[in-house]
């Protein structure tokens, strides 16, 4: 264990379901209008899981793709970690029932409870694990069928979110690339800002909680708005500090994908250019864990990413807790 290794992104995949769920099929749904959404939040569509498609699936796709884009086979994986609001059952994880659909069978597996800075909390934890040399491939992912538990007769919370999945491959890189600092955070006193109030051992499922609605997602959105707009910029100042960068150094922002208004306070306070900012959260709403791989996935897709560049991941979320990390791309 005395091993120090660099750890970074090996490779990087991910999956949305097909079905798109506009503004204007909103309208028709709860009384809300495409100008109020875009203006508020910036989001235009998002994708819904097929009623036979669950959180698994969406992190086995996504999950295949990365490990094609790393080029590592799942066989070859020491460990997964899921991250997830929405898993497919509170028991067996979520984690182990990936392992068993792409046949990691060598695996350990377990699911990360962090809401939408679940996936920064696992490259956190998968990183560390890389360095100190004792696993070589995990297999993280971020994934989320949020769509399962959102009351579609709340107007507060069912037109942020969205379904999707995104996945990464951490191992070892070239010294002085990936992972470079970290910072993670939490604040328990805001949990019941951003809750599934039923179902747990708190207030176990019975016919009145389903009645009641206590079994979907329940949100104070303007408290979860304003403690977002403090941490971002906090969590992305400490993990840079951490990683021995300053702001104007940075290449590219990778923020959670919940508001444009967040977003945008974030870059002003790190005195960021929105060209360095990637922003996807129009096509696909808040998709909770899976916002920063699917977003990241992207900005390498089309091309804004190369070898050196120094990349910021930054989420908040249910918690309520908050993620950053700064990585030295690796990839070529
Ligand atoms: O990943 C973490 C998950 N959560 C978040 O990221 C949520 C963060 N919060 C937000 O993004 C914003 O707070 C929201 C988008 C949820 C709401 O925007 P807001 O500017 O904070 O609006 P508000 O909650 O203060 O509501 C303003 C008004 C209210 O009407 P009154 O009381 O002023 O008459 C709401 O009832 O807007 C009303 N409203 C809506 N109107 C049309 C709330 N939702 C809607 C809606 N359509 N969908």
């Amino acid at each position: 264990m005395s091993k120090i290794y660099a750890a970074g992104i090996l490779g990087i995949g991910c999956y949305v379901p097909e079905k798109i769920l506009t503004n204007h099929d909103l309208e028709k749904m709860v009384d809300t209008s495409n100008e109020w959404i875009i203006e508020r939040t910036g989001i235009k569509t998002r994708h819904i899981a097929a009623p036979e498609q669950a959180t698994s699936d969406l992190a086995t796709i996504a999950a295949q793709r990365a490990l094609q884009s790393a080029n590592v086979k799942a066989e070859d994986l020491d460990l997964i970690i899921v991250a997830t609001a929405s898993p497919d059952m509170a028991f067996p994880s979520t984690a182990c029932l990936v392992q068993e659909n792409i046949k990691a069978t060598k695996a350990a597996a377990f699911d990360l409870s962090a809401g939408c800075s679940g996936f920064v909390y696992s490259l956190t934890v998968a990183s560390q694990m890389i360095v100190s040399g004792l696993y070589k491939n995990i297999l993280i992912i971020g994934a989320e069928a949020l769509s399962k538990i959102m009351n579609w007769k709340d107007r507060n919370t069912c037109i942020l979110f969205g379904d999707g999945a995104g996945a990464a491959v951490i191992g070892r890189v070239e010294d002085g690339y990936g992972t470079l600092g970290f910072n993670l955070g939490a604040d328990g006193s805001g949990g019941h800002t951003l809750c599934q109030p039923a179902g747990g051992s708190r207030i176990p499922a019975s016919l009145e909680t389903v009645e009641k609605d206590m079994h979907y997602i329940h949100m104070s959105g303007n408290e979860v708005f304003k403690f977002a707009i403090k941490v971002m910029g906090e969590a992305a100042n400490a993990a840079l500090q951490a990683a021995n960068i300053s702001a104007n150094e940075v290449d590219l922002f990778v923020p959670h994908q919940a508001n444009i208004r967040i977003i945008n306070s974030a870059a002003k306070r790190l005195g960021l250019s929105m060209d360095k900012v990637v922003v996807n959260l129009e096509k696909y709403g808040n998709t909770s864990a899976a916002s920063i791989p699917i977003a990241l996935c992207e900005a390498l897709e089309q091309g804004r990413i190369k070898k050196g560049d120094n990349v910021a991941l930054v989420g908040f979320g249910a918690g309520l807790t908050w993620a950053a990390c700064v990585l030295k791309w690796s990839m070529e």
